[in-house]
C-alpha cells in the first residue's frame, strides 16, 4: 500500500530580525551571517504566540484548504523541542484550539502524542504514521504530523545568530498526491550525546556548537550507510560500478539549523561517497592539496576538534572541494533550492527539514522542472543524538499541490523588528495583549497565568 505526504502547509510568525541589523548590534561582520551561515532573516514569535499556536494555525490551514472535517483525521501528532509542559502533550492544546472552530468533541477519536528527539522527532512521527497507514489501521482516514518550534538561544551566544520559528504540517494518507515514501529502507543511527540539550525549566538550550555540527555530519553519514544497505538488500535501487547512492536521489533535503549547514553536510556526504570512486583521483588533482587526516583518525569528536592543524587544513580542503565543477553540479541540482526558505526564515528545529522540502518543490517547479517520479532523499538530524535517512518518490498528481505554492505570499507582510523590540521579545517582557501584530483570524495566546497552575488560554 502506498503511503506518504498528500499535502503540506506552513505557518510562519510575521515578525523578523534582519541579519544585517543583528550583526550590527552584536558587533559581528554581517558577511558571517549572510555568506558564512546563509542567514538573511530570522522569524521571531510575537508576545501572543507559542509553539502550540503555530502548530494549530498550520493545522487549520491544511484542513480548510483540503475541506477536511475532524472525522477525517485519525491521528494528530505534534513533534517539537519547544515543549512547555512535562506531561500534557502539545497535540491536546492544538486539538483544543481546533475544536473552537469545529466544535467541542469534534476530534474525540483522533489519537496522537507529542514526540521529542530534538530536531529529528518529526521524522520519527512521519515514519510511525506512515506505518499506521500501511498497516491498514487508518481505514481511509488521514494523519496530520505537525512539526512546530521556536529556536531561541541565549542572548550573545553563538547560537543566537541561528534562531527562527514556525510550523510545518504534513497531511498523510494512502493516496498521497505529493510524495510516497519508499518502504523498508528508512535507516537510523543513534548515540547518547550532549551536543545540544535543554534541561527541565530552562528556556534556551545548552549548545556545543562545533561539536554539534560535526556530530550531525557523522550521524547522518552512518544512517546513510545503513540506508544504502537497505536499498540494495530490498532491491529498491541497484548501484552500478562508478555510481554512489546519492546518484539515485534526484534531490537531497538536509536538516537546516541554518541554511549553510545543509551545504556543509552535503559536502561531507559527497566526499565520503566519492572517495571510493575512480573520479576521486581526478578531483584531488583539481583541488591541488592532499585530503587531510586527523592525527588520531579513531579518536573522539573532541580530539578531532582539538586537532587545530587538521581542522584548519580540512576547512581549506572543503572550501576547495565545494568549488570543484563536479561538486557544484551536485549542489546546484540536488540541494540549492531547498535552502532558499531557510535563509528567509531561519531555524525551525523539527520543521526545518520539511520547510526545506517545501522550498525545493516550489522553486524547482518554478524553474519548469517536471518533478513526477523524482526521488527525494532526506537527511534528518536531532541532537542528543539521532539521524534518520529515508526517501520517497514524487507522485503524478504533485502539480495539484505544488502549483499554488508561493512562499512569500504565504509568509505575508512581515514586520521588521528594531533591536529594542527584539530584545523585549527575547527577554519575555511583553504580555500577550502587548503583541506587535494584531491578528484576527489566527489562534493566539490571550493570557498566560503565572501561578503554579499555569495553563494559558489560546483562542
Ligand atoms: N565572512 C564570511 N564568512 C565567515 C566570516 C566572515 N567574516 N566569519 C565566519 N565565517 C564563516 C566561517 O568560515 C564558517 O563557515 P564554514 O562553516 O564553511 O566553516 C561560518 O561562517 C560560521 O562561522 P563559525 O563556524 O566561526 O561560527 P561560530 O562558531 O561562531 O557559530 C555555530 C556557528 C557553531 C553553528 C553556532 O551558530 C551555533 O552554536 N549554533 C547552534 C547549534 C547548531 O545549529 N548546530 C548545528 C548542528 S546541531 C542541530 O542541527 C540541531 C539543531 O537544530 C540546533
Amino acid at each position: 500500500m502506498a503511503a506518504g505526504i498528500d499535502d503540506i502547509a506552513i505557518y510562519i510568525p510575521r515578525l523578523y530580525i534582519d541579519a544585517a541589523d543583528f550583526a550590527k548590534a552584536r558587533g559581528l561582520d554581517p558577511v558571517k551571517l549572510q555568506k558564512g551561515l546563509g542567514v538573511a532573516q530570522m522569524a521571531i514569535v510575537d508576545a501572543n504566540q507559542d509553539p502550540a499556536c503555530l502548530a494549530a494555525n498550520a493545522c487549520l490551514k491544511i484542513m480548510q484548504k483540503n475541506k477536511l472535517s475532524p472525522e477525517d483525521i485519525g491521528r494528530l501528532y505534534v513533534s517539537t523541542e519547544s515543549a512547555f509542559d512535562e506531561s500534557k502533550a502539545m497535540n491536546s492544546y492544538v486539538i483544543g484550539m481546533l475544536e473552537q472552530v469545529y466544535g467541542q468533541g469534534a476530534f474525540e477519536h483522533c489519537g496522537g502524542v507529542e514526540t521529542k528527539f530534538a530536531c529529528v522527532s518529526g521524522s520519527y512521527a512521519l515514519y510511525d504514521n506512515t506505518n499506521w497507514i500501511r498497516a491498514g489501521e487508518a481505514e481511509g482516514k488521514h494523519a496530520l504530523v505537525v512539526v512546530s518550534d521556536i529556536a531561541k538561544y541565549d542572548m550573545g551566544s553563538s547560537g543566537e545568530m541561528t534562531q527562527g520559528a514556525g510550523a510545518v504540517v504534513m497531511l498523510l494518507n494512502d493516496k498521497p498526491r505529493l510524495l510516497a515514501f519508499d518502504p523498508k529502507v528508512t535507516a537510523t543511527s543513534i548515540k547518547d550525546e550532549y551536543d545540544f540539550y535543554r534541561p527541565f525549566g530552562k528556556e534556551t538550550p545548552i549548545v556545543h556548537g562545533q561539536y554539534s555540527n560535526l556530530l550531525y555530519m557523522i550521524q547522518v553519514r552512518k544512517a546513510l550507510e545503513s540506508y544504502k544497505k537497505k536499498v540494495i538488500s530490498s532491491g529498491l535501487i541497484k548501484i552500478e560500478p562508478g555510481e554512489t547512492i546519492l546518484d539515485h536521489m534526484d534531490y537531497i533535503n538536509m536538516h537546516l539549523p541554518y541554511s549553510n549547514m545543509g551545504k556543509k553536510a552535503l559536502a561531507y556526504l559527497v566526499r565520503h561517497e566519492w572517495r571510493q570512486l575512480p573520479r576521486w583521483k581526478r578531483i584531488l588533482q583539481e583541488i591541488g592539496i592532499e585530503e587531510p587526516r586527523p592525527k588520531d583518525p579513531r579518536g573522539t569528536i573532541e580530539s578531532v576538534l582539538a586537532d587545530e592543524e587538521f581542522m584548519a587544513k580540512d576547512h581549506e580542503f572543503t572550501k576547495l572541494f565545494t568549488k570543484t565543477h563536479e561538486y557544484q553540479e551536485v549542489y546546484e541540482s540536488k540541494l540549492s533550492s531547498s535552502l532558499i526558505a531557510s535563509s528567509m526564515i531561519g531555524n525551525l528545529y523539527t520543521a526545518s527539514l520539511y520547510l526545506g522540502f517545501r522550498s525545493s518543490l516550489e522553486y524547482e517547479f518554478q524553474k519548469g522542472v517536471d518533478l513526477e517520479g523524482k526521488r527525494i532523499g532526506f537527511g534528518s538530524y536531532g541532537s542528543g543524538s539521532s539521524a534518520m535517512v529515508f526517501s520517497g518518490v514524487i507522485q503524478p498528481e504533485f502539480k495539484e499541490i505544488v502549483r499554488d505554492m508561493n512562499l512569500e505570499a504565504e509568509i505575508g507582510d512581515r514586520k521588521k523588528l528594531t533591536w529594542e523590540e527584539y530584545e523585549e521579545l527575547h527577554e519575555n517582557k511583553l504580555l500577550p495583549e502587548e503583541s506587535m501584530v494584531h491578528s484576527k483570524k489566527e489562534f493566539v495566546l490571550v493570557n498566560v497565568k503565572t501561578d503554579t497552575e499555569s495553563r494559558g488560554e489560546r483562542r
